[in-house]
């Protein structure tokens, strides 16, 4: 098996799950007011659908939490055949709602943030308006609702509905704090598993739920999807500074001009304080931005939050690596294929 290990690229082995997952994407926004239809499938339509990395994780944990079911019977064998691909069913249902919470999440998101741009094409906001932007988020999220009734599983409809209220919690908390919870990394780390992480994390869990694992391997499903979601959002934050999305090779230094602070100037301030006080002169004058800049290029802020992330990737790779021993080869690579995903996210330029 070592031969293949990290070989199989881990979005192609899902690739035909997510199409399927794509188009029923497409069905259940369907609405008998065409314009909210046409709003809300936005962003699931051909080309603009992202890189699906939620729907890709969650079917690779299903993979790689699932008990295979032995029997010698041929009629056992035809129910146990029906019961795990029922189950699966369950779980490419849980990847559809994440998704959807994720799309609904990012047309508010653009709104908030005034963005006109959003996975290479105009935003939702900017070509039909804020209002049916907010509305068309509204509506994503009624019908996930309505698709998480339909698993019938009361713990797994509170932890998804503990999430929503995750990101509300992040994005407050990202929009308005003290100066103490500006400076504090503790904070920032909270805001940024409400925002980003709080989302694959339960959504991992309820992949084991379904599947009627043991409360020990979802809490390792949760850890995974936990650190994988922290490290990627930390590679976002560096990336912000450094990204490639300028020919220069310069990030776009959005969060920094909207006072939005990140870990690499956290790490930056514990090397030069005085670096706070700038910040706190709040930007109005566009010098202290490169200034700034300055005090982070001479610090380790970058090399520091790209070290967090890397911890946090690792401990993604511990959580697999202590998933119950298994003899299945489905098993084991889907299990490769989320610790080769946990090496994707360093690296990754957008
Ligand atoms: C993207 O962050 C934003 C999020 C991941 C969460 C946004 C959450 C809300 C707007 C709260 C509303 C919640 C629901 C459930 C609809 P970003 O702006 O830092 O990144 P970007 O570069 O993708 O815009
Ligand atoms: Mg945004
Ligand atoms: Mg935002």
């Amino acid at each position: 098996s070592s031969s293949v290990e990290g070989q199989v690229d881990p979005f192609s082995l899902v690739a035909d799950e997510l199409s399927l997952i794509s188009n029923r994407l497409r069905e259940m926004v369907v609405s008998e007011v065409p314009k909210l239809s046409s709003a809300a499938e936005y962003f699931f339509e051909m080309g603009v659908e992202g890189k699906r990395l939620r729907p890709t994780i969650l079917l690779l944990m299903a993979s790689a939490v699932n008990v295979s079911l032995l029997s010698g019977s041929g009629i056992l064998d035809a129910v146990m055949t029906n019961i795990s691909s029922e189950l699966r069913t369950r779980q490419q249902r849980i990847s559809e709602i994440t998704e959807m919470i994720h799309v609904a999440s990012l047309l508010h998101d653009d709104v908030l943030d005034d963005a006109d741009t959003r996975r290479g094409v105009q935003s939702l906001n900017f070509l039909m308006g804020n209002k049916l932007s907010v509305l068309a988020g509204d509506f994503l999220l009624s019908r996930a609702c309505v698709a998480l009734a339909t698993l019938q599983n009361t713990e797994v409809v509170s932890l998804i509905s503990m999430v929503l209220e995750h990101l509300v919690t992040g994005e407050i908390m990202q929009m308005e704090s003290t100066s103490e919870q500006l400076y504090s990394m503790d904070h920032y780390m909270r805001k940024t598993f409400y925002k980003t992480a709080s989302l694959i994390a339960y959504s991992c869990k309820s992949i084991a739920i379904l599947a009627g694992q043991t409360t020990e391997v979802a809490m390792l499903a949760y850890d995974y999807g936990r650190n994988l979601g922290l490290a990627y959002q930390l590679i976002d934050d560096v990336l912000d500074f450094i990204g490639s999305s300028a020919s220069l090779g310069k990030g776009s230094l959005s969060d920094i001009r909207h006072g939005i602070i990140t870990a690499p100037i956290l790490f930056a301030i514990e090397e030069f304080p005085e670096l706070q006080e700038i910040i706190n002169r709040g930007f109005d004058n566009p010098k202290d931005v490169d200034l700034s800049l300055e005090y982070l290029w001479k610090s380790r802020g970058i090399q520091r939050a790209i070290e967090l992330a890397t911890e946090h990737a690792n401990l993604a790779v511990s959580a697999i690596n202590s998933l119950p021993q298994s003899d299945d080869d489905n098993v084991r690579i889907s299990r490769q294929a989320l610790v080769d995903l946990t090496q994707i996210v360093i690296p990754r330029k957008k």
